[in-house]
């Protein structure tokens, strides 16, 4: 029995002139009477393929000339080294089976000139066949990617001793602000699908002291934009005894560290999407600066921009901003009025908070939201008044305070931004297999 290879390893070119068997899904295809050129992939590499009549079964031979792209395929053959095949082998097929057919009254939609016209995967057609698009090369890199982000996102924070810790998706209250928040029918009353895991994280620092999550956070994100999911991955820590400046420097060190795992571990895939490593390195090595929101609304008004002091950022501002950044950019001390109640306002000024925003460059805007938690009971119920908010989905919040409470922080960071910034997506959609904004749930 021939051996089963992934493609990756027949390319490394350990196994030329050894008869080896591969699985894989046929990606191009064509034939002359005598002889088939496929090339097979598989979610390691591609490799091209040879069948000659004369070296094969006739009925073997007959149903391989008639498969189409995208049949799933077990081929036997030959390994040979060949310049002027991509990759630097081929296989020369001496058996081979057809294991998944693909019928001809209904072949693979997303043909390859399909693909070149709609680079990016931004059309309608691509996102209805989101399930098959998938396997295409741009998305699975894409994949390849995403897994090993979210890895490395585990790494950081369980070498650094945080536990991982989880929270509701059903809850009663907002996290950040209502405006945003998805209403789900609940036995008769009205629930909510969390926007963060933060409030429930609280709950639990003076058990861990250090925690971390990745899990789905849900917008009801009306706008679509380039940057916004309704459902989207979220990274979210939270530490007992910290200030804004360790929380900050906590989410500089994950970004670096994320920049650094995929340049060791996926700077192939990165070249392939044209992505520039000096660039990735660079966002690995060098600080992020800090600058505080007054000096970015005055850097925004310089460049012409309406914006008025109070205002929060909304992605267009932070495009503009941060289209001509080197680094990522924190931005701290963010007016109390344009932040959620739980951020605690600065002793020094109380018209700040203690809080940030890291910033990509490049046009791509926040990726990490965080800061200093207001964490004396008096505080909280201070700013829980002065923001209308009702009390009663909170007590369990206030009561963090009354008993035990103590300084602490946290951030939360957007896995796709952080995804999509990395590897020079043009669009949200292009990192997550399944994405969903206001117009789709569908497939
Ligand atoms: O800035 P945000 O709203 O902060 C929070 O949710 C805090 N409770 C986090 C914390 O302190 N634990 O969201 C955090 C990050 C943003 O910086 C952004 O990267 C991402 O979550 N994010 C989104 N990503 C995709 N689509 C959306 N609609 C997003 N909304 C936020
Ligand atoms: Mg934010």
């Amino acid at each position: 029995m021939a051996k089963t290879l992934w493609i990756s390893d027949v390319q490394s070119g350990s196994f030329n002139g050894e008869i080896i068997e591969l699985k894989g899904w046929i990606k191009r295809h064509r034939s002359s009477g005598k002889i088939i050129f496929m090339t097979i992939r598989d979610s390691t590499g591609e490799i091209q393929c040879v069948a000659k009549k004369v070296d094969m079964k006739e009925e073997q031979f007959e149903s391989l000339k008639n498969a189409l792209i995208e049949s799933s395929v077990e081929l036997t053959g030959l390994v040979k080294s060949d310049d002027r095949a991509p990759g630097g082998h081929e296989l020369i097929i001496n058996s081979g089976e057809i294991i998944g057919a693909v019928n001809p009254q209904n072949p693979f939609p997303i043909t390859e000139s399909a693909m070149e016209q709609t680079e990016g995967g931004e059309t309608e057609f691509l996102l209805d066949n989101r399930h098959l698009y998938l396997r295409t090369s741009r998305m699975t890199t894409m994949l390849k990617i995403r897994s090993t982000i979210f890895g490395s996102v585990h790494n950081y924070f369980r070498e650094r001793d945080f536990i991982e810790y989880q929270a509701p998706s059903f809850v009663a209250g907002a996290v950040e602000g209502g405006s945003t928040l998805f209403e789900v029918p609940y036995f008769g009353r009205k629930a909510y699908l969390t926007q963060s895991w933060q409030l429930y994280a609280e709950a639990a620092m003076p058990a861990l002291e250090r925690l971390y999550t990745i899990a789905p956070s849900f917008r009801a994100e009306k706008s679509r934009t380039r940057r916004h999911l309704t459902e989207f991955w979220h990274a979210e820590m939270e530490m007992a005894w910290a200030g804004n400046k360790e929380i900050m420097e906590h989410g500089e060190a994950l970004v670096r560290h994320i920049a650094k795992t995929i340049l060791n571990e996926r700077s192939e895939e990165l070249e392939s999407l044209g992505r520039d490593l000096d660039l990735i390195s660079r966002y690995a090595d060098t600080p992020y600066p800090r600058m505080r929101y007054d000096e970015a609304v005055e850097r925004l008004q310089g460049m012409g921009v309406e914006i008025e002091w109070g205002q929060d950022l909304d992605y267009s501002k932070e495009k503009i901003l941060t289209q001509d950044f080197d680094v990522p950019h924190f931005l701290t001390h963010y007016p109390k009025i344009a932040k959620p109640f739980y951020h605690r306002p600065d002793p020094d000024d109380e018209k700040y908070v203690l809080c940030h925003d890291l910033l990509a460059p490049e046009g791509y805007g926040e990726i990490i939201g965080g800061g200093e938690r207001t964490w004396s009971e008096k505080e909280i119920l201070r700013r829980i008044d002065e923001e209308g908010t009702p009390r009663d989905p909170y007590e369990f919040y206030i009561d963090i305070r009354r008993y035990g409470g103590v300084p602490h922080g946290g951030f939360g960071m957007g896995v796709e931004r952080v995804c999509s910034w990395l590897s020079g997506a043009d669009h949200i959609r292009e990192v997550i297999p399944f994405p969903r904004d206001s117009r789709r749930v569908t497939p």
